[in-house]
């Protein structure tokens, strides 16, 4: 496995690859990461993984400085997963004058995480649009867990008429069902246990909706009052087309209902995609 930091050795290298998967991240790779990595194997002959950990995404009062950066460990599970290629860019490469041409996402960028996270996903938009170029991938995969993040980028291909495919991946989660992620790390032990709530209350949103309940807006309330009562800090239960993302109607059958909550000081994203034809 090569690792590359700068943009012309890593052009250099790719320059002759036909097939090339690119799964981009930011470290502190888990299970969930590794699970896309397997997927890009299916889609190309070569498997590009970028390390790289955005400010352009980070909020003021987020979590830049101290999201956890573990490049060893990374590149040890990277190649145990066949990785071809690892490029682990400086701000000063990826950034080396203020970026100031920015892509700026749809509307939809504004509900939901970019609600509660100003300018995330324009932060997001414009540093994939920069990897895309680098890389120049055929075939790109992402996580569902990140399903705002992943309708995004499928809005940022559509629109600029970029020729990648992007694949979605399943999201990886514990036994208890809690999703894999990067900042589940910062939970103590007691918040981990109740971490494992927030996907049990969008099972339970799921199982309501499918039982016949079509009052969204009650459903969404109670759902985010009970995770109140029990000390989360709700940012939002949402039930939302799965297509548009816009709230869902009652005349919808693809579904997703999404969820993010604060244990804490940290912030936990989950989302369950479900249909309502038989
Ligand atoms: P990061 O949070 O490191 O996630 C990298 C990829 O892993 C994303 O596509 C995300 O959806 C996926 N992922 C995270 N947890 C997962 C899980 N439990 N199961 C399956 N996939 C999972 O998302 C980002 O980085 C950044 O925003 C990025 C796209 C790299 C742009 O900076």
């Amino acid at each position: 496995m090569e690792i590359i930091a700068k943009i012309d050795v890593l052009r250099e290298c790719l320059a002759q690859e036909a097939a090339i998967a690119f799964v981009p991240t930011m470290g502190n790779l888990h299970a969930g990461h590794i699970h896309l990595v397997e997927q890009a194997r299916k889609h190309g002959q070569c498997v590009v993984v970028s390390i790289f950990v955005n400010p352009l995404q980070f909020g003021a009062n987020e979590d830049l400085t101290s999201y956890p950066r573990t490049l060893k460990e990374d590149c040890e599970q990277l190649i145990a997963a066949g990785a071809d290629v690892v490029f682990t860019p400086t701000e000063q490469t990826l950034y080396p004058v203020a970026q100031t041409m920015l892509i700026e996402p749809p509307p939809i960028a504004n509900e939901l995480c970019g609600a509660n996270r100003p300018g995330h996903f324009r932060g997001v938009a414009t540093v994939v649009m920069k990897l895309f170029n680098i890389v120049q991938p055929h075939s790109a995969i992402f996580g569902s867990k990140d399903f705002q993040q992943l309708f995004i980028i499928r809005e940022l291909v559509r629109q600029f008429n970029l020729p990648i495919n992007i694949i979605a991946g399943d999201t990886q989660r514990e036994d208890s069902g809690l999703a894999l992620s990067s900042r589940n790390g910062y939970l103590t032990p007691a918040q981990k246990l109740e971490a494992q709530r927030l996907y049990r209350t969008l099972q339970m949103v799921v199982d309501n909706v499918k039982k016949g309940n079509r009052d969204y807006a009650l459903i969404e309330t109670q759902s985010s009052q009970y995770l109140t009562q029990l000390g989360w800090i709700v940012d939002y239960i949402s039930i939302r087309s799965a297509t548009t993302l816009a709230p869902a109607s009652a005349e919808d059958t693809a579904l997703v209902v999404l969820g993010a909550a604060k244990q804490g000081k940290t912030r936990l994203i989950d989302n369950i995609e479900f249909s309502l034809e038989n």
